[in-house]
């Protein structure tokens, strides 16, 4: 079409519409008694964390938040995985990816959240998974955690990494449905003592991580020079000047120790690969057996063979799990495996899941494959760095919010109603 005939279509149209009578809204300045009611000044909250938590509606809005309260080093061994982060990426990738089959016109008024796992109750179908080195992230650590599991009635599992003790983790949260995860070391004495000291504090299960004969390579640490304690190199120092209040609180609570093992200097990969045995076998269940009679849970687990072999040997519940990305990269993605393993092994034993998880949909369509609980890790610790013991708080309040709301347009109204007609995974 020429410029002529473009610029005639203009003018041709407005006369149309004038042709069928569109007429022009009267305008008048707006009353106060009109304006008024429309005036409605939100109280602005002057504790800034609190705001900002206020402000974050999802876990990815808590992540952002973190990254800005925490020092590079600390966010990166956090948010990282291992090698090119492949694994972790694409189990975030298949819960964006799959589609959920909702029913309609079902009496969803009331949402009950609660279920069961090993036997006990849980107001939700998560727990919050074991993870090392918490006091790094914020210096409230661990207490603050278990103190929001207590509050909110879901399970707490408390890391062999962990930086705050198991007897002081016991005191902060006496009700709160309190496991101990396992790492067993070179040293077995060490783990012997550690499966005692649990069972005297009260935990009520035994959490055994087997996708760890060696750490994974984490590369966002390497290049951080990220070491135990924080050592002060100029790249730390300005770290520390762009987040004095994280240096502060880190350098004036009480020295960062371990929750199993004293006085360690260097990367996380080096500690993790002097202490961890990698000659363990599942005949060493065994052996374990002999030390702890409670429940045992299998964490790592990454083939139907795999499952059937744990389970075989006598334990509770399995986690189809590849550790958050942060042990073998392009691992198979645990959500894909859930249905075979149960296949296999789901009337023997609960089948639990972890990895990837960033909102209350990702639960509940973990649990509608017929995962009996879902682990989170990084969802509560972006909470933990954003604000301390309120961040896991609001992280815990958006979970659940989007569970509760999640089921209601799905048409269920209770954790036993999902099942796997609820998902279709592409
Ligand atoms: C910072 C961090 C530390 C972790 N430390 C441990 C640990 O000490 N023991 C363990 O069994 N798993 C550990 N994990 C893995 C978690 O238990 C869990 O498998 C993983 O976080 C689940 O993936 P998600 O973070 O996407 O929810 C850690 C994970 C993160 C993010």
């Amino acid at each position: 079409m020429g410029p002529t005939a473009g610029a005639l279509d203009f003018p041709l149209s407005v006369t149309t519409q004038a042709s069928v009578g569109v007429t022009v809204a009267d305008r008048q300045v707006p009353k106060w008694h009109e304006l008024k009611p429309l005036l409605r000044p939100k109280p602005i909250d002057i504790n800034p964390t609190k705001r900002r938590l206020a402000a974050a509606l999802t876990i990815s809005d808590l992540r952002s938040v973190a990254r800005r309260r925490t020092p590079r080093s600390v966010f990166d061994y956090t948010d990282g995985a291992a090698g090119g982060e492949i694994s972790l990426k694409r189990a975030r990738d298949l819960f964006n990816e799959l589609e959920f089959q909702p029913s309609i016109l079902r009496d969803v008024a009331e949402v009950d959240m609660s279920t069961t796992m090993l036997g006990q109750p849980s107001a939700m179908p998560f727990a919050f998974a074991p993870t090392g080195f918490t006091r790094l992230m914020n210096h409230e650590g661990e207490t603050a955690v278990v103190r929001v599991a207590e509050r909110r009635g879901i399970p707490y599992a408390l890391s062999t990494m962990g930086t705050t003790s198991i007897e002081d983790v016991a005191a902060a949260a006496p009700k709160a449905r309190k496991w101990f995860q396992l790492y067993v070391w070179k040293d077995r004495s060490a783990a012997q003592d550690l499966m005692m000291r649990a069972k005297e504090a009260g935990f009520e299960a035994l959490i055994l991580t087997v996708d760890v004969p060696v750490a994974g390579p984490r590369l966002r640490d390497t290049r951080n020079g990220f070491s135990i304690p924080p050592a002060l190199t100029a790249k730390t120092v300005f770290g520390a000047a762009m987040h004095p209040a994280w240096w502060i609180n880190l350098l004036t609570t009480s020295p960062l120790t371990f929750a199993t093992l004293s006085d360690w200097r260097g990367t996380i990969g080096e500690m993790l690969d002097k202490l961890f045995d990698p000659s363990m076998t599942i005949a060493d269940l065994e052996w374990l057996r002999s030390f702890w009679d409670g429940p045992l849970v299998i964490k790592g687990i990454q083939s139907v063979a795999d499952a059937r072999r744990v389970v075989d040997a006598g334990a509770e519940a399995l986690v189809v799990s590849n550790h958050g990305g942060r042990q073998l990269d392009r691992a198979p993605i645990p959500l894909r495996l859930l249905p075979d393993v149960l296949d296999a092994v789901g009337d023997r034993a609960e089948v639990w899941l972890d990895t990837g998880v960033m909102s209350g949909a990702d639960i509940v369509a973990a649990t509608a494959l017929g995962a009996r609980a879902t682990l989170v890790g990084r969802a509560y610790l972006y909470g933990l760095m954003a604000g301390g013991e309120r961040g896991v708080e609001r992280a815990v309040e958006i979970l659940s919010r989007d569970i509760r709301r999640t089921m209601q347009l799905l048409g269920v109204r209770t954790i036993d109603e999902l099942n796997a007609s609820h998902v279709k995974l592409p």
